[in-house]
């Protein structure tokens, strides 16, 4: 039965209560013990209409564990024993690199910058709060500055070496949508050598104990290509220059790129309010990406991913191509196709959807899947960039239908990692953090 809405925002408080360790939330129990990179932004933008301090703490435990270069890892291991695969041993960046933090067990990849979102979030809720939490607020933000910085100079010196505005990974955890038809293009070219190191999946029991089941994960065949990317990772030492140049899965990232976009323009605007060095870097680096996403999008304003080893464009039905949707800086006309894109049949507009909320492939595309990961069900975090994006290009009306269908869909408490498009049965693990934390965000508005 649906909840109302002040039920709602109580069950979600609730939800991040149970995966809280003090400092960190974990992503969901059981299939994800740890505590992962975007992950930790969305927590901390839920977090911030409860306590903006315990927001803060969020983002210090996920910049803590920063590599040297100004990574900030996908993943950071939390201190028990939680199983999940590839753990720290199979990573083993302390032993293999130099850069990696001495202090915290992480893994040697990134996901999508959604960080500098969280930190203006953070300062715009502090608003309201007393005048003590609100000088706390500025003193941490002010003290988080030189890691920010740090993280957003890595993306674009080490992940667009070549100043064009697209957004290298290295693997398709760091675009954080690891099985998206994105990226079977470029999977297909991922084979596993005769050096493979075998491994047992941790991720199908997990998912067993809260009731979900294998056809809602990625194949055995997807995670041998994962692990061996992993090797790959390995054989360089973590080394970007390396990688780069040697790793069988290269690609250039428009979703990842357009988010970063809009967090330089964020942060931007918190160095501007509180005289932090920067402001001009991060606009500069806005004006690099938002070019490189706009550079690959079609005559209805649709993106594209590049497939940088291949030399090839990679045009997927996905939600990826709404991409401009956060960086902004489409002309009129295609920024009203790309709405009418994205209100259509072949997205929030298909007829069978029990919530007009985007899938993340289309149910028109051939790969669509409604229950498999990234091939099909609806993400709440996904769904809440979209209004984001949607708000702050103007298109208020789209956005408002969004979110009511987007609250209405998590009106089941349950805050599933994502739901069936069709029947929006709830799939994946429970709670997932990341769906309460923007459950919070949107009933907050
Ligand atoms: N999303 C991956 C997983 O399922 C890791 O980032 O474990």
């Amino acid at each position: 039965m649906a909840l109302t809405r002040p039920q709602l925002v109580a069950r979600a408080a609730y939800a991040l209560r149970g995966n809280d360790q003090g400092r960190l939330h974990v992503a969901a129990p059981n299939l994800y013990p740890h505590m992962w990179s975007w992950d930790a932004a969305f927590v901390a933008i839920g977090l911030a209409r409860l306590s903006t301090l315990r927001a803060l703490d969020e983002l210090e435990t996920l910049f803590a564990a920063q590599w040297r270069t100004g990574l900030v890892p996908h993943i950071v291991f939390t201190d028990g024993d939680a199983p999940y695969e590839p753990g720290p041993k199979r990573w083993t960046c302390r032993e293999l690199c130099a850069d990696a933090p001495s202090g915290a067990s992480t893994s040697g990849l990134i996901q999508p910058p959604v960080h500098g979102v969280a930190v203006r979030r953070i300062l715009d809720a502090a608003r309201s709060a007393p005048a003590a939490e609100r000088r706390e607020v500025v003193e941490r933000i002010r003290a988080l500055w030189p890691s920010l910085l740090a993280w957003h100079r890595y993306l674009a010196a080490y992940r667009d070496a070549d100043g064009l505005g697209q957004l290298m990974i290295y693997h398709g955890w760091e675009s954080g949508m690891d099985n998206s038809p994105r990226w079977d293009a470029p999977y297909a070219a991922v084979l596993p050598g005769a050096e493979f190191v075998p491994f047992r999946r941790a991720d199908l029991n997990a998912l067993g104990l809260t009731g979900g089941a294998p056809s809602q994960r990625p194949t055995d065949a997807e995670y041998a290509k994962y692990q061996w990317l992993i090797q790959e990772l390995r054989q360089v030492r973590y080394d970007d220059s390396r990688a780069r140049d040697s790793l069988s899965f290269r690609v250039a990232d428009v979703f990842a790129a357009a988010i970063f976009v809009a967090a330089n323009e964020e942060l931007a605007t918190v160095a501007d309010e509180l005289g932090l060095p920067g402001a001009d870097e991060l606009i500069g680096y806005a004006d690099r990406f938002r070019h490189g996403v706009l550079a690959t999008t079609d005559e209805r304003g649709f993106a594209a991913d590049l497939d940088l080893r291949a030399g090839t464009v990679l045009r997927t039905e996905t939600i990826a191509g709404f991409a401009p949707l956060l960086s902004g800086g489409l002309d009129p006309a295609r920024q009203a196709a790309l709405l009418a894109e994205l209100t259509s049949p072949r997205w929030c507009g298909h007829p069978a959807l029990q919530y007009a909320v985007p899938p993340t492939t289309s149910p028109l595309a051939v790969e669509f899947d409604p229950v498999r990961y990234w091939r099909g069900p609806q993400w709440p975090p996904m769904t809440w960039l979209l209004i984001w994006g949607l708000e702050r290009s103007g298109e208020q009306e789209a956005a408002l239908a969004i979110r009511e269908a987007a609250i209405d869909q998590l009106a089941d408490g349950l805050f599933a990692e994502y739901y069936d498009p069709f029947t929006s049965a709830p799939l994946g693990a429970r709670p997932q953090s990341w769906s309460a934390a923007v459950a919070l965000d949107l009933l907050a508005r």
